[in-house]
């Protein structure tokens, strides 16, 4: 491998744009990240417009060509990862004709149930029912509210598709996105003919599939002349954010398994062919490498319910915060915290769920309402653990990686409430764009997926505490309980 051959990631994520350029030794050369703001046009709603993608993506790569001279130059090769799901609707004019309807939008709840009820094998074909956040209910939702949009699509693309696009003019995805859609058959690895008729589209209007590895396009001479990349570099396909993330932890054989802690959150797990376990709204998705899927527990609430805790409670920085809870040195928070900000998809395929806090008294101050979010947000991994054991065991140590894994308090509470050891790399936090850059060297090198996707190097193990673990076991029927109860109550 050459010294001076650099790889770009450049991850479309919802809350920043993230990029970063690593060397042949993954040593990190340059980094930066751009903000991303959502837009909530209407509750339960969420949108981002695509130019908004593009340009903090150019800003990134500007922040990083200031920061380090001359690394754009030298990358060789690009990986693109993105946050899944959302509805990117293209005109005749390669023009976005609507802002970005993203994952967490809730909008497309009764067509998500009218696409089950007319295809009641849909769970077979696309390894997960179909739910408010994917694509195909949302095509469906603006087929009755947005005809006239609609009737000039001229394209469907995912979120980093659209980046794709302006990169490279190749209109492409790769197979872990396109699963997000509800639109591939994940067994066969193609678009399926039934699914893309019940939602009304055309074969046409879909990305070119490729996997993970696979050259999409190249830089055009307008992307480099906007961008400081050189012309003619390759881009490959990339992945959808969670793969990504597998990808750069090495979670690539049967059975590795890893939680992602970012705004939303997932238990995933590697799996040698397609099992797919629709009863229990497990996603089972084509991975990023060819011949390879996951399982996959989503859930929308993910560290984001931290920072939201804190800021309401008028804590300036979370990290604080969360040392000021550790420091109290509680058991458990005497609150309990549903933390279904956004509603939630595994377990309870719930986009009308919402964020509670119980059990409040005269005394109850900001610290309890923040333990108790770590906690909610820990158990909804319980949850995700319980939904992937039906269908079969789930390792008894996971690995973390994503920014809500730095912490170690919270990393604590989540161990404990799973009563399992959680294992921590190096880099861990570098996430989905670490993942894609090297989807990018796999494409150029000519080395195995052996040799690239590795394990980074362990950096702890954090240990369930035995109190802990013991008064959270005895909250959760608790916490099980009041989203039960009030779960109809959510509908008023
Ligand atoms: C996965 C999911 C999220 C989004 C945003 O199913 O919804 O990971 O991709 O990060």
């Amino acid at each position: 491998m050459a010294e001076d051959a650099y790889f770009l990631g450049v991850d479309i994520g919802t809350s920043a744009v993230k990029a970063l350029v690593v060397d042949g030794h993954e040593r990190p050369i340059a980094g930066a990240e751009v903000a991303l703001a959502t837009d909530r046009p209407a509750p339960g709603w969420s949108e981002q417009h695509p130019d908004l993608w593009w340009q903090a993506v150019r800003q990134a790569l500007a922040q990083m060509a200031a920061d380090t001279p001359g690394v754009l130059g030298q990358v060789t090769a690009i990986g693109l990862s993105g946050q899944m799901h959302g509805a990117v609707l293209i005109g005749g004019d390669d023009r976005p004709l609507r802002p970005a309807i993203l994952w967490n939008d809730g909008r497309a709840a009764a067509e998500a149930m009218a696409l089950n009820a007319a295809l009641p094998g849909l769970g077979q074909i696309a390894g997960v029912p179909a739910m408010a956040g994917f694509l195909a209910p949302k095509i469906a939702w603006l087929r009755t509210h947005e005809p006239d949009t609609l009737a000039v699509t001229k394209r469907v693309l995912l979120p980093k598709d659209w980046v794709r696009f302006l990169m490279t003019g190749e209109f492409a995805t790769d197979m872990c996105d396109a699963a997000g859609s509800l639109l591939l058959d994940e067994a066969r690895r193609q678009w399926s003919p039934a699914l893309i008729e019940a939602v009304g589209l055309q074969l046409e209007q879909l990305p070119r599939l490729l996997e993970g590895p696979n050259i999409s396009g190249r830089i055009t001479a307008a992307a480099a002349a906007i961008t400081g990349l050189r012309e003619g570099i390759p881009v490959v396909a990339g992945a959808g954010d969670a793969a990504a993330a597998g990808i750069g932890i090495g979670a690539v054989d049967d059975g590795d398994a890893f939680i992602s802690l970012g705004t939303s959150s997932q238990l995933f797990l590697t799996t040698a062919d397609y099992r797919p376990n629709p009863v229990a709204m497990v996603h089972a998705f084509a991975h990023a490498l060819p011949g390879r899927w996951f399982q996959m527990a989503a859930m929308l609430n993910g560290a984001s319910v931290m920072a939201w805790t804190a800021g309401v409670t008028g804590a300036p920085d979370l990290g604080a915060a969360l040392d000021a809870t550790a420091a109290r040195g509680r058991t458990i928070s005497p609150v309990t915290f549903l933390p279904y900000l956004q509603g939630e998809r595994t377990p309870h395929d719930d986009p009308a769920a919402r964020g509670v806090f119980f059990g409040m008294d005269g005394g109850t101050d900001g610290l309890d309402l923040l333990q108790a979010a770590v906690e909610g947000m820990a158990f909804t991994l319980v949850d995700a653990v319980a939904a992937l054991e039906t269908a079969g065991p789930v390792p008894a140590t996971l690995a973390a990686v994503g920014g809500g894994s730095r912490g170690r308090f919270v990393m604590e509470v989540v161990a404990s409430a799973l009563g399992r050891p959680i294992r921590r790399y190096a880099g861990g936090e570098r996430g989905p764009a670490f993942g894609v850059a090297r989807l990018a060297r796999l494409a150029v090198t000519g080395e195995t997926v052996a040799d690239v996707c590795v394990k980074p190097e362990l950096r702890d193990v954090i240990l369930p505490d035995a109190g802990r673990q013991a008064a959270l076991a005895a909250r959760l029927p608790l916490y099980r309980d009041l989203y039960r109860a009030l779960k109809p109550m959510f509908r008023r």
